[in-house]
């Protein structure tokens, strides 16, 4: 390992031990590493593989008491579609997204129904089918048309078909104890629970993946130095109306290289790479597999996420996986086919189910 990934580990270590974690975070890792747990010997006893897929931005706050935060973008999308392809092939996926970002099959009532919720959604809530029959076939069926709900003469539509589908797909994750949600929004939760997560992890062995899809930021304000108040716009921050405001930023430490170090070093571990240059992406995916010690990265321009993006390997092989063509498909359905299979090669190289098994 080169002496900056050894630098890289010391000052995020550094991290965990200057910053003390809010009483509320303490409450709440107690009771989330105690379901975590039982999660996870349930699956262990089962034989069942495991990840745990991050997703969505870090929020960093401004002030102690937050008012104002800077945000990472991401839309947890990438996490939550892929939470339920993992699901569809066995793993029990452990969820670590931003709250209020999209979660698995709920973002799909988001994408089918929330673009429709208007007043028209509304009339069929609140009147339900005797305004439809009393409005005549016409409104009927331009309501079905627009795919917001059944049509005239109660025909059923896509949307209420790929709905119903949604509430299946879930009722079977929740009956076969298949997802484990926990949510996070400032930076300093996320890193709290990244870490409970994956040291929990750790018993998996080469059964559990880290699929880190999170947009995590890389500056932040430690909570020792944070401003207990809201800062006062009207006086400025060195006392004049006139300063504007200048913040000053410290560097969040990578916390990827003490997952393969310390926390779970036989998990398998994939991380991600978002850039909007594409001639940056590459050189950078490759710098992250090596100095992190990833089995994977997967590379991703801004714009094209969802349909291409680029899988880079310690041995030099670099694959792109495309979205397929035709309706309703998810580039995630490929990605996570392809993920699952070098997962399960690394499992056969080790043999055995967990540690101490
Ligand atoms: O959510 P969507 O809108 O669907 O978009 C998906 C995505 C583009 C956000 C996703 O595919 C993606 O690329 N996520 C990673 C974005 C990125 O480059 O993050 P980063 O540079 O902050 O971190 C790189 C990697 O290190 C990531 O795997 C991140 O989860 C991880 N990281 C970073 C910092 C840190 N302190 N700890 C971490 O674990």
């Amino acid at each position: 390992m080169s002496t900056s990934a050894h630098g890289t580990t010391e000052t995020a270590r550094s991290f965990f031990d200057d910053n003390s974690k809010p009483q509320t975070l303490q409450v709440k890792l107690k009771q989330t590493g105690e379901a975590l747990e039982a999660f996870l010997d349930d699956k262990r006893g089962r034989g069942r593989p495991v990840v745990c897929i991050t997703a969505g931005g870090t929020a960093v706050p401004l002030e102690a008491n937050t008012v104002r935060t800077i945000d990472n973008f991401s839309t947890g999308r990438r996490g939550a579609v892929s939470a339920e392809q993992f699901i569809a092939r066995g793993y029990g996926v452990i969820y670590l997204g931003r709250e209020g970002c999209a979660a698995p099959f709920a973002r799909r009532f988001q994408e089918l129904v929330s673009n429709h919720v208007d007043l028209k959604f509304m009339d069929k809530l609140v009147l339900g089918d005797t305004r439809r029959v009393e409005l005549g076939t016409e409104a009927a069926a331009s309501t079905a048309k627009e795919g917001i709900v059944s049509g005239s003469g109660g025909a059923v539509t896509e949307v209420d078909e790929r709905l119903v589908e949604t509430l299946v797909a879930y009722k079977d994750a929740v009956e076969s104890n298949s997802l484990l949600s926990i949510s996070f929004v400032s930076l300093e939760e996320y890193l709290w629970c990244l870490r409970m997560v994956s040291r929990c992890m750790d018993r998996m062995g080469r059964h559990g993946m880290l699929f880190l899809a999170a947009a995590v930021s890389d500056f932040h304000i430690p909570s020792h130095k944070l401003r207990e108040h809201k800062i006062d716009s009207s006086r400025g921050v060195r006392g004049d109306a006139s300063s504007g405001l200048t913040l000053h930023l410290d560097e969040v430490p990578k916390c990827l290289g003490m997952i393969g170090e310390e926390w779970a070093p036989d998990c398998f571990r994939i991380s991600f790479k978002l850039e909007t240059d594409l001639e940056r992406l590459l050189p950078k995916a490759r710098a992250a597999l090596k100095r992190y010690g990833m089995h994977v990265v997967v590379g991703n321009e801004l714009h094209s996420r969802y349909d291409k993006v680029e899988l880079i390997f310690p041995d030099g092989a670099e694959r792109q996986i495309k979205k397929a063509r035709g309706v309703g498909h998810v580039i995630e359905e490929a990605l996570v086919e392809a993920l699952a299979q070098e997962h399960f090669n690394y499992i056969a190289e080790g043999g055995g189910v967990g540690r101490g098994v």
